[in-house]
C-alpha cells in the first residue's frame, strides 16, 4: 500500500465510521504525513538546482554563471528589448540559445521572459511516444492576466555608450531603470537611482536546456545492443553531470515519464537592504517569511508552490498547501518592490537573509539585511514580472491591473455562512434554519457537503435525504438567505449517469499520458476529471448548472468547488500524474498550479449564464486557487484543526492572501478536524468575524457546533460576535469595495498601513479592517484574559465598546475576558455602521446607519461608505452611493459629499429612488472635548430640501469620558439622508458666544 493510498483510506474509513454511525470512534491523528509529499531532495529539479546553488557559493568568486547576452541580437524598439541568451555548454559546443524579452510597460512595471530557441521551433524529440507539446508552456498568462500590459512608449535606452551593460530609463518620469548586463546576462532594477531589485545576482540563472536522452549501455548487455546505441544519434553528456533524476522520476509507487527530460528554469533573485518579503501563498507560515536554508529558527525547506491537498497540514512549515501566488513583497522603510513569477509548474522558492552589522569605525554606515531569494519551477517559460513601488499601495494596485482585482461580492457572500459536512436531509437544513431564527442569531448561507448528492453524483440529490430541495430553499428565501452547494471537479465513473457520459463522449476529460480518460479514485471511487483548459469542457459545464439541467436549484442556490487542486486519492502526492495531458497537449506538469483556477473560473461563468436574462452577481468558494482567482471566487485554508495553534495561524494566512491580491479569505471558524472546547469555539468566532470570508465548517466525524449549540454563556457571547460583525457590514462592503477598485487588502497588516513603522513589519497577529481604522487583535490563546495590542503611531485608539483610551506606539494590554472582543478604533475614522438586530444581511438593506466619528489627535476624521444594491450587476452601470464623510476639527463641520462621478443613469435613478428615505440616524462623536458638554444643538442642512426645512436644528448630547475612557457625544436622528448632500455645524451659535471653538 502506498502512502498515499492510505491516506484516501484514510478518508475512506471516516467515510465509513460515519455511514455505520460509529462516529465517535474517529480521532484525528495530528501529523501531516510528510512521507505522502516531497522534500526538495525528492524532486529531481529542486535538487539539482539547489546543488547549483550550493556549487556557486562553493565557488564563490571563480563561479562563473553561464549565460551571456549577445549584445549583437539585441533590439530596442517601442518598449521593448529582445535579444538572446546564450548559454555556454562546453567549450567548443553549440551554444543553446534562449531568446529574452524585457518588456517596459506603462504602469511602471518590466517583465522579463526568457525562451528556448529550439522548443520554441518544436526542433526536439520527445521520448516514449508522448503526444505531449513540444514548446515550454507559454499560456501561464493567459489564465492569469487580464490588463496591465500596455507597452510605454516613454521607455527609452540610455544615450551614453557602456560598456558590458546597457541603461533603460522607464516609468513614470524615467524614475525607472534597469541596468542589463551582458556577460554573465543579469539585470539591477533601480529606482530613483538606487538599485532595489537584482537578476542573477548571485549567477543561479539556469535554463535546464533540451538535450536527448543517451541510453547508457549498461554492463554485461550483448553486442547486437551496443550496435543500437551505435545507431542513435545524440549528443555528449555532459561530463560529470548527476542524470539519474533527468530521464524519469518515481515518488510513492509512481513513476513520472518525463518526456521531455530535464526541463526546469531558475533564477536568483535579490532585494538588497530589504529585511522582510512577504507573500507566495499558500503555507502555513508567519507572514514575514523565514530563510530556507537552515540555522535558528529558520526553515530547511525552500517554500514550495504545487497545489496540493495536504491532510492534516502541519503548521509553521514552507510546505506546499491548496493555492499558489507566485507573487513576493519586499519591503523596507520607505520602500516596498516585488516580483510576479508567472509558471504553472510546480515551483520552489529559497529565501536566504544575510545580516549586514553596523560599521563602528564608520560613524552613520547603519546595519542592514539583504534577502536574496532564488525561484526553480519544474518547466515553462522564466516569465517574472517586477515591481519598484514605492509602497504597498502601488504594489496592490499594480499586481492587481495584471490579475485582476477582486470580484464584488454579493452582500450576502460576506455575512456569515454556516456548513458543516454534512447537514443530512432537507430537513436537517430547515431545522438548522429554524434554530438561528429561534436564538436569535444572524446568518445568511447555509452550506451542503457531498453526502446531499445521490451516491457522489454531482449535480443530482440524493432521493431519500434531499427529496424537494425547492422547498427547503423556500423556506432559506424567506429571511433573505442562500444555499450553497458542493460541486467538485471528479466526476464519478459509472453507469447511468449522464454527466460521466457526455464527458466522455465529447472527449471533455484530463487524459493520461498515453491520450486515453485518466481514471483515478476520489470521493465518488473510480472518477474523471472535467478539463478546463479546454473551451469545450467550459462551456458544456455551463450547460450543466441551467436550471432545468441542475434540478432542485434556485436562484438563491450557489457554489462550492472542492478538490480541485485537483485532489486524487491514489495519485502522486494525492493530485495527478504530472505526464497526463490537458486540453492542446500540454502536460500537468505545465499548468498544475493553474488548474484550480480554470475550473473555478468555468463555476463561475455558469453561474453568470444560469438563465438568460439573469442579473445575478455569483458566488463561488474555491480551494485551489492561482493568480487571478480573485477575479471570481472565495477561498478559504482548507483542512485546518480544531487547536488553538490553528485558529492562531489563521491570521497571518489571512493577511497574506490579502496582500496577495485574493483578499476574500478565511479559515474554517472552529477548525475543521476535531471538537473544539466550547472556550475555542468561543474564541474562534471572535477572531473569525475578522475574517473577509466567514464561514464555519465541520468535519463529518465531528459533533454539531452551530452558534446556538454551546449553551449559556458562549452561545450569547458568540452571537454578540456575529452582530458586531453584521452591524459593521457597511465598512466591510465599503473595504470591499476598495480591493475590487485598487487591489487594497480587505484586512490589512500593519505593515501595509504603517509602512515606515520598522518595528511594527513582522506584526501580523492583528489586523485592519480596510480603511475604517479598526485594529483588532483575536484573541487565540487558551484561558487568555488579556491581549497585548500593537500600536504603531501617536494617534489616540479607542477600545470599540467603551471608549477607553489607548495611546503612544507600542505595545498596550487590553483585558480580554472571553466575553470581550479586543478591538480598537484609530483616532482620524468615520465609521459606517447598521444598528438594527436582524436575522440575515438581506432584512438590512433598509435600515438606517450609524456613523461613529472617531477624532484624532487634531480633532479630525474621514471616512467613507459605498453601497449598492448588494446583489446585481447594476453597480457597474453607477448604480451606487458612495460618499465621502468628513469631519473637520478647525471648523467643527462634518460634511457628506459625493465620491460617485459616474454618469447618471436610469439605473443610479432608479437604486437613489430605492434608498431615498434610508437615514443615518446617529452620529457618535469618540474623542470630543470636554468643552462639548455645552453644546445643546448642532444645525443641519441636507442638499435638495425646502427653503424652510434647509437648516433645521438637531439635539447633541454629550457624555462625559472617565478620564482614561473618553468623552463622547451623540447626535440623534438629525434627519439626513444616507445617499445624500449634507452639512451638520457642530459649531453652533449658543456654543461659540460662550465657550468659543473648542479646537
Ligand atoms: C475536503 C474539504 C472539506 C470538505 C470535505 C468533504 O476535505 O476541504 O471542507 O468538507 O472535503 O467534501
Amino acid at each position: 500500500m502506498t502512502s498515499s493510498i492510505f491516506s484516501s483510506a484514510y478518508r475512506w474509513t471516516a467515510v465509513f465510521l460515519l455511514l455505520t454511525g460509529l462516529s465517535c470512534l474517529f480521532s484525528p491523528a495530528v501529523m501531516v504525513k510528510h512521507e505522502n509529499f516531497k522534500r526538495c531532495d525528492q524532486a529531481g529539479f529542486c535538487k539539482r538546482n539547489r546543488q547549483y546553488a550550493d556549487d556557486a557559493a562553493a565557488a564563490s568568486n571563480s563561479w562563473s554563471a553561464p549565460y551571456s547576452l549577445d549584445p549583437s541580437s539585441i533590439n530596442f524598439k517601442d518598449g521593448q528589448l529582445s535579444g538572446t541568451v546564450l548559454k555556454t555548454l562546453k567549450e567548443g559546443e553549440e551554444k543553446v540559445k534562449l531568446p529574452l524579452t524585457v518588456t517596459f510597460l506603462e504602469s511602471g512595471v518590466a517583465r522579463v521572459t526568457l525562451d528556448e530557441e529550439k522548443r520554441q521551433m518544436g526542433n526536439i524529440v520527445l521520448r516514449g511516444e508522448s503526444k505531449a507539446r513540444k514548446e515550454r508552456y507559454n499560456e501561464a498568462g493567459k489564465w492569469a492576466l487580464v490588463g496591465g500590459l500596455e507597452v510605454s512608449t516613454g521607455a527609452a535606452l540610455s544615450e551614453k555608450a557602456e560598456q558590458g551593460y546597457m541603461k533603460v530609463f522607464y516609468g513614470e518620469g524615467g524614475k525607472h531603470e534597469a541596468v542589463i548586463q551582458y556577460q554573465p546576462f543579469g539585470i539591477e532594477f533601480k529606482r530613483d537611482g538606487e538599485t532595489h531589485i537584482k537578476f542573477n545576482e548571485r549567477g543561479l540563472l539556469n535554463v535546464e536546456h533540451w538535450r536527448q536522452k543517451i541510453e547508457k549501455l549498461v554492463e554485461g548487455k550483448k553486442e547486437g545492443e551496443e550496435e543500437k546505441k551505435e545507431e542513435e544519434k545524440r549528443e555528449e553528456e555532459p561530463e560529470g553531470e548527476d542524470e539519474s533524476t533527468w530521464w524519469d522520476e518515481s515518488f510513492g509507487g509512481n513513476t513520472d515519464t518525463k518526456p521531455r527530460g530535464p526541463e526546469a528554469i531558475a533564477l536568483d533573485i535579490s532585494f538588497p537592504g530589504y529585511e522582510h518579503v512577504f507573500g507566495i501563498p499558500e503555507h502555513a507560515t508567519r507572514l514575514s517569511l523565514k530563510s530556507t536554508r537552515g540555522g535558528e529558527g529558520c526553515y530547511n525547506e525552500p517554500y514550495r508552490l504545487y497545489n496540493a491537498d495536504v491532510f492534516e497540514y502541519e503548521l509553521d512549515s514552507p510546505m506546499t498547501l491548496y493555492g499558489s501566488i507566485p507573487f513576493m513583497q519586499a519591503h523596507r522603510k520607505g520602500s516596498t518592490v516585488g516580483i510576479f513569477w508567472l509558471n504553472g509548474a510546480e515551483t520552489w522558492i529559497d529565501v536566504i537573509k544575510t545580516k549586514h552589522t553596523a560599521n563602528p569605525l564608520s560613524m552613520g554606515v547603519k546595519g542592514h539585511t539583504d534577502t536574496q531569494t532564488h525561484w526553480i519551477s519544474e518547466s515553462g517559460l522564466l516569465d517574472v514580472f517586477v515591481f519598484l513601488g514605492p509602497n504597498p499601495q502601488d504594489l496592490a494596485r499594480q499586481y492587481g491591473e495584471l490579475t485582476g482585482y477582486t470580484a464584488m461580492p454579493q452582500s450576502f457572500a460576506i455575512a456569515y455562512h454556516q456548513c458543516r459536512w454534512n447537514y443530512v436531509t432537507d430537513d436537517d437544513v430547515k431545522d438548522v434554519d429554524r434554530r438561528f431564527d429561534k436564538f436569535n442569531i444572524p446568518y445568511d448561507v447555509i452550506w451542503l457537503d457531498i453526502e446531499y448528492t445521490h451516491e457522489k453524483k454531482y449535480f443530482t440529490w440524493d432521493p431519500l435525504t434531499f427529496a424537494n430541495p425547492i422547498k427547503m430553499q423556500k423556506q432559506l428565501d424567506k429571511r433573505e438567505r442562500k444555499l450553497v452547494a458542493i460541486i467538485d471537479p471528479h466526476i464519478k465513473n459509472t453507469d447511468n449517469y449522464p454527466v460521466i457520459d457526455e464527458m466522455k463522449k465529447k472527449g471533455l476529460a484530463v487524459k493520461n499520458k498515453d491520450g486515453n480518460d485518466y481514471e483515478g479514485w476520489c470521493w465518488p471511487g473510480s472518477s474523471m476529471w472535467i478539463d478546463c483548459f479546454n473551451p469545450a469542457a467550459m462551456s458544456w459545464w455551463k450547460g450543466l448548472f441551467k436550471y432545468d439541467s441542475f434540478k432542485g436549484t434556485a436562484p438563491n442556490t450557489f457554489i462550492w468547488n472542492d478538490m480541485n487542486e485537483p485532489s486524487v486519492f491514489n495519485g502522486p502526492e494525492t493530485t495527478m500524474p504530472k505526464d497526463n495531458l490537458h486540453h492542446d497537449n500540454w502536460e500537468h506538469r505545465d499548468v498544475h498550479n493553474i488548474n484550480g483556477m480554470t475550473f473555478h473560473n468555468a463555476t463561475y461563468q455558469a453561474l453568470i449564464e444560469r438563465k438568460k436574462g439573469e442579473n445575478r452577481r455569483p458566488f463561488v468558494l474555491t480551494r485551489s486557487f492561482y493568480s487571478g482567482s480573485q477575479r471570481s471566487t472565495a477561498m478559504w485554508t482548507g483542512d485546518n484543526l480544531a487547536e488553538w495553534s490553528h485558529l492562531e495561524a489563521s491570521i497571518p494566512m489571512v493577511l497574506n492572501q490579502g496582500i496577495s491580491g485574493f483578499p476574500f479569505a478565511g479559515a474554517d471558524v472552529g477548525g475543521f478536524f476535531g471538537n473544539p472546547s466550547k472556550e475555542l469555539l468561543t474564541r474562534w468566532y471572535q477572531a473569525g468575524i475578522y475574517y473577509p470570508f466567514f464561514r464555519g465548517h465541520a468535519h463529518i466525524d465531528t459533533r454539531r457546533r452551530e452558534p446556538y449549540v454551546p449553551g449559556s454563556p458562549y452561545t450569547e457571547i458568540i452571537t454578540k460576535a456575529l452582530r458586531l460583525r453584521y452591524s459593521l457590514l457597511p465598512a466591510w462592503y465599503t473595504a470591499f469595495h476598495e480591493a475590487h477598485t485598487t487591489g487594497a487588502p480587505i484586512v490589512r497588516p500593519n505593515f501595509y498601513v504603517h509602512p515606515d513603522d520598522e518595528l511594527g513589519f513582522a506584526v501580523d497577529d492583528q489586523l485592519y479592517i480596510g480603511s475604517t481604522g479598526l485594529l483588532a487583535k483575536p484573541v487565540t490563546k487558551e484561558g487568555a484574559d488579556s491581549v497585548s495590542i500593537y500600536i504603531a503611531d501617536d494617534q489616540p485608539y479607542y477600545d470599540y465598546f467603551d471608549y477607553t483610551i489607548y495611546q503612544g506606539a507600542g505595545h498596550h494590554t487590553i483585558a480580554a475576558p472571553l466575553e470581550k472582543i479586543p478591538l480598537l478604533m484609530q483616532g482620524g475614522h468615520i465609521i459606517p455602521r447598521r444598528d438594527r438586530p436582524r436575522r440575515s444581511s438581506g432584512l438590512m438593506i433598509y435600515d438606517p446607519f450609524t456613523l461613529v466619528v472617531v477624532l484624532n489627535k487634531d480633532g479630525s476624521a474621514e471616512g467613507s461608505i459605498y453601497l449598492d444594491d448588494g446583489e446585481t450587476f447594476d453597480y457597474q452601470m453607477n448604480a451606487y452611493i458612495h460618499r465621502r464623510f468628513f469631519f473637520d476639527g478647525q471648523r467643527q463641520i462634518m460634511t457628506s459629499t459625493n465620491l460617485n462621478k459616474g454618469r447618471i443613469t436610469v439605473k443610479l435613478e432608479s437604486y437613489l429612488k430605492a434608498m431615498e428615505k434610508v437615514r443615518v440616524e446617529k452620529i457618535i462623536i469618540v474623542g470630543v472635548p470636554k468643552e462639548w458638554k455645552h453644546k445643546h444643538e448642532v444645525m443641519v442642512a441636507q442638499e435638495g430640501a425646502k427653503e424652510s426645512k434647509r437648516r433645521r436644528k438637531a439635539p447633541i448630547e454629550f457624555v462625559e469620558g472617565t478620564g482614561k475612557s473618553a468623552n463622547w457625544a451623540v447626535v440623534r436622528d438629525p434627519k439626513i439622508s444616507i445617499s445624500k448632500g449634507w452639512k451638520i455645524d457642530f459649531a453652533t451659535k449658543d456654543e461659540d458666544d460662550h465657550h468659543g471653538h473648542a479646537h
